[in-house]
């Protein structure tokens, strides 16, 4: 099993939109998948069609309850989805009570019958609080989705050290999946620019894959489908996948 926490602190860098399609692409390529919903915001859930789930991952965290107690199916074939259900929204409280709070997910996953996945996806929250520093505990790869804007990169630098911190602390065994580029406008010179600068500073660990621009992702998740199904000749859907068999192509290293 791999498990990859998707994340980066700042708002809006696609995070959500990679969990979900890279989840429905590596399903497509015949992996089983889990994606975990970490963000209070249950945008992952929503569009896995999930967002009535009475459970999920703060009980997960929280409580007694087992993973197949708050595992449930979504509208996107192949993936399941432990939601973030409203509770969720109290759980960097709840945990801030607890020692040991950020090992809380890591503690569970391994009594889990995790061995029934082949990939756990966990989305996260946009900022690096107690929920993000969860996932980056129980995940074995970080995969960061960047913004091709140059606001971006600054945050990603910061992301990086805070990788450095849980591996002194928490995790020594995480390690960097690799980043991604999304939402290249290829027509500016401006995106190509901040897709080399990303190369030269992160040289092995980018993705060759780059997300483009394409308005058929963000119209995805209102019907509940990932950009596959949605669109499956769109843009979107090529790039979401050409990264999961980049994704597939780490599997033995
Ligand atoms: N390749 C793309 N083309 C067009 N729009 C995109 C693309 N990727 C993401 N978006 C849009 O950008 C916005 C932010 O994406 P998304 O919600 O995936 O980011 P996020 O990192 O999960 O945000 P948050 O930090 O709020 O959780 C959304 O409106 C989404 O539809
Ligand atoms: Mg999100």
């Amino acid at each position: 099993m791999r498990c990859l926490a998707i994340a980066n602190q700042k708002g809006g860098a696609a995070k959500t939109t990679t969990t979900v399609n890279l989840a429905a692409a590596l399903a497509e390529l015949g992996r089983k998948v889990l994606v975990i919903d970490l963000d209070p915001q249950g945008s992952s859930t929503d569009w896995l069609g999930a967002g009535g789930a009475r459970h999920g991952a703060y009980d997960f965290l929280t409580n007694g309850a087992m993973l197949g107690d708050v595992t449930g199916g979504s509208s996107v074939e192949g993936v399941s989805v432990v939601a973030a259900t409203p509770a969720l929204q109290g759980a960097e409280r709840a945990l801030a009570r607890e020692v040991g709070a950020e090992m809380a997910l890591q503690r569970k996953l391994k009594g889990s019958a995790s061995a029934a996945w082949d990939y756990v996806l966990i989305d996260t929250p946009p900022t690096l609080g107690v929920l993000t520093l969860n996932a980056l505990t129980a995940a074995r790869e970080l995969l960061v989705p960047v913004e091709a804007h140059v606001l971006a990169l600054a945050g990603v630098a910061h992301l990086i050290e805070t990788m450095g911190t849980v591996r002194d602390r928490l995790n020594p065994d995480l390690v960097l999946a690799g980043v991604v580029a999304c939402r290249v406008d290829s027509r500016t010179r401006h995106a190509a620019d901040v897709v080399d600068s990303l190369r030269r500073k992160f040289d092995g660990s980018m993705y060759a894959t780059q997300i483009r621009e394409n308005i058929k992702l963000a119209e995805a998740p209102s019907f509940r489908q990932s950009i596959l199904d949605y669109d499956p000749r769109s843009s979107g859907a090529a790039d979401y996948r050409a990264l999961a068999a980049e994704v597939v192509g780490q599997e033995k290293s």
